[in-house]
């Protein structure tokens, strides 16, 4: 039987994606892009998600970006496809109702990166190398590095990265935002885990409204992200989970959501 190109591990409804091409770096062809819609597809209506981590197969590779190989021959047509399906399949992923993170484990480049970037946060291995290579190509960032790129690190920097296409270590992505945590590859195993004990505790719908309240302000000017973020704040009042987490701090005990 053939392996499958992404492999689901699924703890409690923390759902682990490991992207598996080691061979070629777990670059992304139009078959993992696929894949990985559908797998997002069945997320989307799970009620039990808590959590989404996605990775690349091996200790060199989170993902070196879209498959060149397949890309070389396209036309500019197959090529706004090919570019299309990649960019409503990251979306999905960035708009799961639950966190999603990116747990980057080697090189992280071009279509890599943009799969990082469509992630709520993003934490590396200490040998992660990241960049937006594609000038060096001949091509432009095609998964939607030139846009969520400059809004993750600023334009300033973005620019740097895009036009210059050079690669930076996991130090200076974490010293310019790119990833929140830098860690070993054994740390960056657990991290499944970690996140399992930390958002296990909380209100599961809580954490889905605070992550709505986030992305959907974003795109709102501040007077009206305040007033979504009122109206989510009071919807968590019609909910048990509010009575079950201010109820247990009174009475002293841990809470205990469903
Ligand atoms: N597409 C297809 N195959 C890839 C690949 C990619 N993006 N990246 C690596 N591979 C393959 C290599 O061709 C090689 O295959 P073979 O063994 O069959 O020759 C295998 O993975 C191992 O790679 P290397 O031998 O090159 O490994 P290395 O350690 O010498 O170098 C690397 C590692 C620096 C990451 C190098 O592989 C590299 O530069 N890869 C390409 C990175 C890149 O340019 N990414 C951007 C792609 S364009 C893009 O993503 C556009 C977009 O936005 C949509």
């Amino acid at each position: 039987m053939s392996e499958s190109l992404i492999e689901v591990r699924d703890n409690a409804g923390i759902v682990r994606l490991t992207i598996n091409r080691p061979k070629a770096l777990n670059a992304l062809n139009s078959e993992v892009i696929a894949e990985l819609e559908r797998l997002l597809v069945d997320l989307e209506g799970r009620d039990d998600l808590r959590a989404v981590l996605i990775t690349g197969a091996g200790e060199k590779a989170f993902v070196a970006g879209a498959d060149i190989t397949e890309m070389r021959g396209k036309s500019p047509q197959q090529a706004r496809d090919f570019a299309g399906q990649a960019l409503r399949t990251i979306k999905r992923l960035e708009t799961l109702p639950v966190p999603v993170v990116a747990l980057v484990n080697g090189f992280c480049l071009g279509g890599g990166c943009e799969l990082a970037l469509a992630c709520d946060w993003a934490v590396a291995s200490d040998n992660a190398i990241f960049g937006q290579p594609e000038v060096q190509l001949g091509v432009i960032p095609g998964f939607g590095g030139t846009q969520r790129l400059p809004r993750r690190v600023g334009p300033a920097m973005a620019l740097d990265l895009v036009t210059t296409g050079r690669k930076i270590d996991a130090a200076e992505a974490l010293r310019i935002g790119l990833v929140n945590r830098v860690m070993t590859q054994d740390e960056l195993e657990a991290y499944a885990d970690e996140l399992a004990g930390q958002l296990g505790g909380n209100g599961p719908q809580a954490v889905r409204s605070a992550k709505q309240a986030v992305h959907d302000g974003l795109d709102q000017d501040l007077d009206s992200a305040l007033a979504l973020e009122n109206s989510l704040f009071a919807l968590c009042f019609a909910c048990e989970e509010q009575t079950e987490g201010m109820g247990a701090f009174v009475e002293k005990r841990k809470p205990n959501f469903r």
